[in-house]
């Protein structure tokens, strides 16, 4: 089954093709088959018409923790009366999760994916983290692996309560990840003092990387540290947070590998000062943005809103930002089949209620997802 999208306003590929108008795009299956002048467009079954809107690729949410029970209302309430973050929250989501049957982490995660795609986000990736033993990480794994290929392993997220740090790194390196590498394609772990060391995190992505995992690390969220710098050495797909930089963190970036994914759901929940965007695009890092969706630090599930605060709060323009949610994302998942509109990549679009991709940051808020086409497959508003 084909579908003709045409009547586009603007179509935002963030690809090579940039911006364009009067354009008009086929949809082939579950691919893009052709992108061109509206005036040669081919013939298709059905027929979207976009009625002036702008198109822009689905949102690629490379950064969420969504197998978790459990609220955290009063902690956020706290903060925004002045207490710090501090990750110490954590373990109140881990005993949440462990006491909560699958039936219950399996809606919660279901709700939380229909939300992200009502919000025009095609692609996410989920993260364990919140069971912290071998059969709770590996239940959040099984759970995260029936909503997505992009599940990464957490066990290294923070310290059980009353665990030996020791212990439980050869725990996380051991057994744990034995059991949970066949579920996980990345393996990830928060690197930050009170969590674990740049010694404990080399040790588990080491050992991630030895079972065949990709490497991801929640780096530099508190303050400045080793985690920006180890991501790089060992070629992380993707450094995220990147709230406290230095100099030598962010030429490390723009030399290597390694995507910054930014995260300022984060920052807007944890009254803290947001990543230094500008910096890292003058220097020339590649940029991820992704909302962290979990109920500690960022219970956001909508891309729209990181665009607005990454304009808003970290002088991106609104085409930075939206490339970042996009083709960014996907650079930071290692993945060339999505993220941009073109010939070839898979069929993930968004119509949105705005004549331009700019409105996602001028009209911060407000619904303006029209319609998504995931794998070819439209659902409207
Ligand atoms: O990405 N920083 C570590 N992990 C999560 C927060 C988890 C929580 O507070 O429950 C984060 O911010
Ligand atoms: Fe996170």
């Amino acid at each position: 089954m084909s579908v003709l999208v045409d009547n586009i306003g603007e179509l935002f590929t963030a690809g090579p093709d940039g911006i364009l108008t009067d354009a008009a795009l086929v949809a082939d299956g579950d691919t893009i088959a052709w992108i061109g002048p509206a005036a040669q467009a081919p013939a298709a079954d059905h027929r979207l018409d976009a009625a002036g809107r702008a198109v822009i690729p689905g949102f690629v949410d490379s950064h969420a923790h969504l197998v978790f029970a459990g609220d955290r209302t009063a902690e956020f309430a706290a903060r925004m009366s002045g207490e710090p973050y501090t990750g110490g929250g954590i373990r109140t989501t881990v005993a949440a999760t462990r006491a909560a049957p699958d039936v219950e982490l399996f809606a919660t995660t279901a709700r939380l994916t229909a939300e992200m795609l009502r919000q025009g986000t095609t692609t996410w990736e989920i993260k364990s983290g919140y069971g912290l033993t071998v059969a709770d990480e590996l239940r959040s794994l099984r759970i995260a692996g029936e909503f997505t290929d992009e599940t990464t392993f957490l066990g290294a997220h923070t310290l059980p309560s009353g665990a030996d740090p020791d212990a439980y790194v050869a725990l996380v390196c051991g057994d744990m990840l034995d059991a949970c590498a066949p579920h996980a394609k990345w393996i990830d772990v928060f690197c930050e003092r009170g969590a674990f060391d740049a010694d404990q995190a080399r040790q588990v992505l080491t050992a991630g990387a030895k079972a065949g995992l990709g490497l991801r690390v929640h780096a530099n969220q508190l303050s400045e540290g080793p985690g920006v710098a180890l991501a790089v050495e060992l070629g992380a797909a993707s450094a995220d947070h990147c709230t406290h930089l230095s100099w030598n963190d962010i030429e490390a970036l723009a030399d290597g590998d390694t995507v910054a994914t930014l995260l300022p759901g984060v920052e807007f929940s944890t009254r803290s000062p947001y990543p230094p965007a500008r910096r890292l695009i003058g220097a020339g890092a590649s940029i991820a943005l992704a909302t962290d969706c979990n109920p500690g630090s960022s219970y956001t599930s909508s891309m729209a809103f990181c665009i607005a605060l990454a304009v808003r709060e970290m002088g991106m323009t609104p085409a930075e930002a939206v490339t970042a949610a996009t083709a960014g994302g996907a650079k930071a998942l290692r993945r060339t089949d999505i993220g941009a509109l073109m010939p070839g990549t898979r069929a993930d679009l968004v119509v949105l209620d705005a004549p331009s991709h700019a409105h996602l940051a001028y009209r911060p808020g407000v619904p303006l997802i029209k319609a998504v086409m995931r794998a070819g497959a439209v659902r409207t508003e």
